[in-house]
């Protein structure tokens, strides 16, 4: 009999993860390009030694104890974890990891993609051509705003906040930042970025990035008040995650002109309700959750997942984990 950990993997990966968890794993993966749908997700944890996760499976208590008492860890393709109960892990000794680093400078890009694209009209440019709306050259044609000179505020200044102010220099651009602790003076200066408070970055900002992981604390933090206080023309851009941003709220401001476009990598649901008013806007760009969707990204982010998974069936330290809650007792 095979006596290798037995894990489940519920997506296909790059193969720069998929290859070592074959080499050392009885492994099963569920082959679809959709996530598998609950109760199959139930069936197909039990008795596992790992489970590799997308952001896309929620892991709580009714998953753990479908896993069963042989379940030593979680490996999450994503840095984001707020689809992990870590409470119901620690309450279990279950490891879970997530894989931070090797996202950020393509998040950081696709940021600016957004940014570029939402302030110079690029999608909107696309569909008047494609609908041979173009007729000549015109002086008030698909006027934008400039992003050189502009201010960009940023929410959220770890890993990847920093990496989209690194790329404002080239725009020469002013770079406000908000966050719990104020950064260092060295990366403040580095980045030539000042601490501001929340309010103020909203009134002062053209351009508003989050980033911001989601908990109870940044659920809405984008809300009608904070939308509210930014500038008429401001642009706001979502790659974090769709209910950091209260989406009724963000529709009526764009809808009436309250704040200039939004560029959003994240929904919420995802995907988006094909009813949701955000999509009738023409100064709404959405993207389906693709900022760490580059093939190199991919494959460092399934290598670093599988390095987690192989060490948590090993029962060893996982490489980059997640901190998990003390339980007491
Ligand atoms: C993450 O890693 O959390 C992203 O949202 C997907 O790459």
């Amino acid at each position: 009999m095979d006596d290798r950990p037995r894990v489940f993997v519920t997506r296909v990966i790059p193969d720069e993860g998929l290859a070592p968890i074959r080499a050392s794993c009885v492994v099963d993966v569920w082959m679809e390009d959709w996530p598998p749908p609950r109760e199959i997700l139930l069936e197909r944890v039990a008795g596992r030694a790992g489970i590799l996760t997308l952001l896309t499976d929620r892991v709580d208590d009714e998953l753990l104890d479908a896993a069963g008492p042989g379940l030593r860890v979680v490996a999450n393709f994503a840095v984001g974890f707020d689809n992990i109960d870590l409470a119901a892990c620690a309450r279990r000794g279950i490891a879970v990891g997530n894989t931070p680093g090797v996202l950020t400078e393509s998040t950081a890009d696709l940021a600016w993609a957004l940014i570029l694209a939402v302030t110079r009209r690029v999608a909107e440019g696309d569909r008047y051509v494609r609908s041979g709306s173009w007729r000549t050259w015109g002086p008030m044609l698909l006027l934008g705003t400039d992003v050189h000179g502009s201010t960009l505020g940023i929410v959220g200044f770890g890993r990847i906040g920093q990496a989209v102010a690194r790329r404002a220099a080239g725009f020469g651009m002013t770079v406000l930042y908000h966050q719990r602790h104020r950064a260092s003076e060295s990366i403040e200066a580095d980045l030539g970025a000042r601490f501001v408070t929340l309010e103020e970055l909203f009134e002062l900002s053209d351009i508003v990035s989050i980033h911001v992981p989601l908990t109870a604390d940044t659920h809405h933090l984008i809300d009608a008040a904070a939308l509210a206080r930014m500038r008429p023309a401001a642009v706001l851009i979502n790659t974090s995650r769709g209910p950091i941003v209260d989406g009724a709220a963000l529709a009526a401001a764009l809808g009436e002109g309250s704040i200039g476009g939004a560029g959003l990598d994240v929904t919420d649901p995802e995907p988006i309700d094909p009813d949701d008013p955000l999509l009738r806007l023409p100064n709404c760009l959405i993207v389906p959750h693709i900022a760490s969707a580059t093939r190199a990204t991919r494959g460092r982010m399934a290598a670093m997942a599988a390095a987690n998974l192989l060490a948590g069936v090993r029962g060893e330290p996982l490489p980059t984990p997640v901190e998990l809650p003390t339980i007491d007792g």
